[in-house]
C-alpha cells in the first residue's frame, strides 16, 4: 500500500498529496501546526488577502445550521503587505507548499495583489477568490458576473506571466457554472477551485431579525457536499484538463473521494477542521486506504472516474 501515488498537479505545481486546507479556515497555517506538520498534506490555501488591512463584517458573524455552518466573517485580515512580511517566512519555515488566495473590490486591486506576489519566492500557486462585490459595478459579485470574472483573472494571467499557476476559484451562486469556468479558463486560469460558500440566511425568532450582522452569510459544511459534487462533476465534463480543486462539506476519506472521481485533482478541507484539527490528516489517511481498496494504484487514475462508461469498480 505504501506505494500508492498520492502526488497530483494543479497547473504546473506538484504536490505529494490531494489535501489541502480551504480559504479563511485555518488562517495562514499556524493553529493546525500544533497538530500536524503543515508538509505532511498536499499544502496550506491561506485567507483571502486584499490590499489594505480590513476589519471584517459586523458580529454575530457564525450560525450553526442543519449539517452545516453560515458565516459572515468578511475577508478580515492584515493586508498583503503585512502578510507577506510575516505569514510567508513562517509557511516557508514550515516547508509548507503554500497557495496564496487574494480577493480585491476592483479588477485592478487583484492585479495588484500579483504583482506584489510576483516576485516573493516560496509560493506555489495564486487563488484568486471572486466571491467579491465589484464595487465598480453596483456590488455585483465578480464570480456571478461572467465578463467581470473573465477580467479579473486575464488581469491576474498578464501582471504574472507564465510564473505561477493561477487557480480561480468560483461560487455555485450561479445559473451557468460551465459558462463561468469557460470564460475563466480562456482568460488563462490554469485551474478552478470549486465551491465557495453558498448565500444563505437565519433568521433569529427572538429578534425576529436576521441573525447575522452581515444578514446574509454563506453556508458551508456537510449540506453543501452534494451541490459540490455538482459542480465538480458538470465543470470536469466540460473541461476535462483543467484541473479542480473540489472544495464543500468534505468530512472524511469517502467524501474526498467522491470529490475526486467526480474530477476533483485535489480536495481543500474547511469546516470539518472547525470540529476536529486533525481532520485533514486523517482524511488523507483514508483516502489512502480506499483508493487502495479500489485498486487503484494511483491518485491520477481515480479522478474523474465517475465519468467513465464503465464505472463502477
Ligand atoms: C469561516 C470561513 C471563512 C472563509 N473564508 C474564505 C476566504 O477568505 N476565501 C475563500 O475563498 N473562501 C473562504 N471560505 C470558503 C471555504 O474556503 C470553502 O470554499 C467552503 O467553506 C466550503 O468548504 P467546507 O464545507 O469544507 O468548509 C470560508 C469559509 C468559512 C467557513
Amino acid at each position: 500500500m505504501s506505494e500508492l501515488d498520492l502526488s497530483t498537479t494543479l497547473g504546473n505545481a506538484w504536490f505529494p498529496t490531494p489535501i489541502f486546507t480551504a480559504s479563511g479556515c485555518a488562517s495562514s497555517g499556524r493553529e493546525l501546526a500544533q497538530f500536524f506538520a503543515l508538509n505532511e498534506i498536499g499544502g496550506v490555501v491561506t485567507k483571502s488577502v486584499m490590499s489594505k488591512a480590513r476589519t471584517g463584517r459586523p458580529t454575530p458573524r457564525m450560525a450553526e445550521t442543519p449539517s452545516g455552518m453560515l458565516n459572515s466573517i468578511g475577508l478580515q485580515g492584515p493586508g498583503i503587505d503585512v502578510f507577506i512580511e510575516k505569514d510567508i517566512p513562517y509557511l516557508v519555515s514550515q516547508k509548507a507548499r503554500t497557495i496564496v488566495s487574494i480577493a480585491g473590490e476592483t479588477v485592478e486591486e487583484y492585479s495588484t495583489l500579483a504583482r506584489k506576489l510576483r516576485s516573493v519566492a516560496g509560493i506555489s500557486a495564486v487563488e484568486v477568490n471572486i466571491s467579491c462585490p465589484n464595487v465598480e459595478n453596483r456590488g455585483l459579485v465578480f464570480a456571478c458576473d461572467p465578463e467581470a470574472s473573465r477580467r479579473v483573472i486575464d488581469g491576474v494571467r498578464r501582471t504574472l506571466g507564465g510564473e505561477l499557476p493561477i487557480i480561480a476559484k468560483l461560487s455555485p451562486d450561479v445559473t451557468d457554472l460551465v459558462a463561468i469556468a469557460k470564460g475563466v479558463v480562456d482568460a488563462g486560469a490554469d485551474a478552478l477551485a470549486l465551491i465557495n460558500t453558498v448565500l444563505g440566511m437565519v433568521i433569529n425568532l427572538d429578534t425576529m431579525r436576521p441573525h447575522l450582522g452581515g444578514k446574509t452569510g454563506g453556508l458551508s459544511g456537510p449540506a453543501i457536499k452534494p451541490i459540490a459534487v455538482r459542480a465538480v462533476y458538470q465543470v470536469h465534463a466540460a473541461l476535462p484538463k483543467t484541473p479542480i480543486l473540489g472544495m464543500g462539506g468534505i468530512s472524511n476519506g469517502r467524501d474526498a473521494l467522491e470529490m475526486i472521481v467526480a474530477g476533483a485533482s485535489g480536495v481543500s478541507i474547511g469546516t470539518a477542521s472547525f470540529g476536529n484539527p486533525t481532520a485533514l490528516v486523517t482524511i488523507q489517511n483514508e483516502l489512502r486506504e480506499l483508493l487502495h481498496a479500489k485498486g487503484f494504484a494511483s491518485l491520477r487514475d481515480a479522478v474523474g472516474f465517475a465519468h467513465r462508461e464503465e464505472a463502477g469498480k
